[in-house]
């Protein structure tokens, strides 16, 4: 039984303050609701305040990514110690935003300045192992573009990246994994992609573990879906058979809406 995930994404919002707001506000509104696992991924600055605010509440807490080294000299990353030491259970790797993959940026990034986001399949494979080996749950994101989607890559492209990621990592590791499937297009923009559709391409990765992987990691493996979950439709892609959470931007941002997609997520834990 795959229990829902739902989490969300803080991305660049909320200072410390602002976090333990949220929590003050979202932990009530989500009492009475069970048979969902609900996660908070604020920034790195806010992962501690938030893991105080959030004690004995149910709620788990990620962290936005990790690098894939245990220390030494990498200004500016973050190991996936540290986020451990910090309260993590869970840690998202390989977002399309880290590996320069947004939908819309300004005209003034050039390929020079989107370098800085610069993960690919193979750093993904790498911090997804050492966010195993230091007893993470890794989020793993991937996703096709609008162009991609358009050129009818959209298979081929999540195929490539779900077979990048998870290269070399052993079965039993796969089966607790979390795999989030973003369309790069849905993404911050309000264009949900197709209930069905999103359906469709969770079952496609499904099937790809179960074929490289076995039976146990496909069944177990939980696959969410993300890009502009909101209220209104959440309840529509949590119906979905093989759809197991959301993977919650904006929405996750206001104490009410993201308790509403919580409560989508019990909603269909509790018809399995
Ligand atoms: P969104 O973001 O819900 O704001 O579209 C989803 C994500 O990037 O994880």
């Amino acid at each position: 039984m795959r229990v829902p995930l739902m989490a969300g994404n803080w991305k660049m919002y909320k200072t410390q303050g602002e976090a333990a707001k949220f929590v003050a506000e979202f932990v009530p509104l989500i009492e009475d609701v069970s048979g969902v696992e609900a996660a908070l991924c604020p920034p790195f600055t806010a992962l501690a305040a938030t893991a105080e605010a959030l004690r004995g509440s149910g709620v788990s807490l990620g962290a936005q990514d990790c690098f894939w080294e245990e220390q030494g000299a990498y200004t500016g990353q973050v190991a996936p110690k540290m986020v451990v030491d910090a309260g993590c259970k869970y840690v998202i790797i390989g977002h399309s935003e880290r590996r320069g993959r947004f939908g819309q940026v300004p005209g003034d990034w050039t390929p020079q300045v989107r370098a800085l986001f610069g993960d690919n399949d193979a750093t993904v494979n790498r911090k997804a192992k050492t966010a195993l080996a230091a007893g993470l749950t890794p989020i793993i994101c991937m996703g096709e573009t609008a162009d991609e989607r358009d050129r009818g890559e959209t298979d081929t492209i999540v195929r490539r990246q779900l077979a990048g990621a998870l290269e070399g990592v052993p079965a039993e590791q796969v089966a607790s994994l979390v795999i989030a499937y973003e369309p790069v297009w849905a993404i911050g923009t309000g264009r949900t992609c197709a209930a069905s559709e999103a359906n469709r391409v969770i079952g496609l990765i499904r099937a790809a573990v179960r074929e490289t992987f076995g039976a146990a990691p496909g069944a177990g493996i939980r696959i969410q879906y993300g890009g502009s979950v909101k209220p209104d439709n959440a309840a529509e892609i949590m119906r979905q058979p093989e759809i197991d959470g959301a993977l919650v931007g904006g929405a996750s941002l206001k104490p009410a809406d993201f308790a509403a997609i919580v409560a989508a997520g019990a909603a269909r834990a509790a018809r399995m």
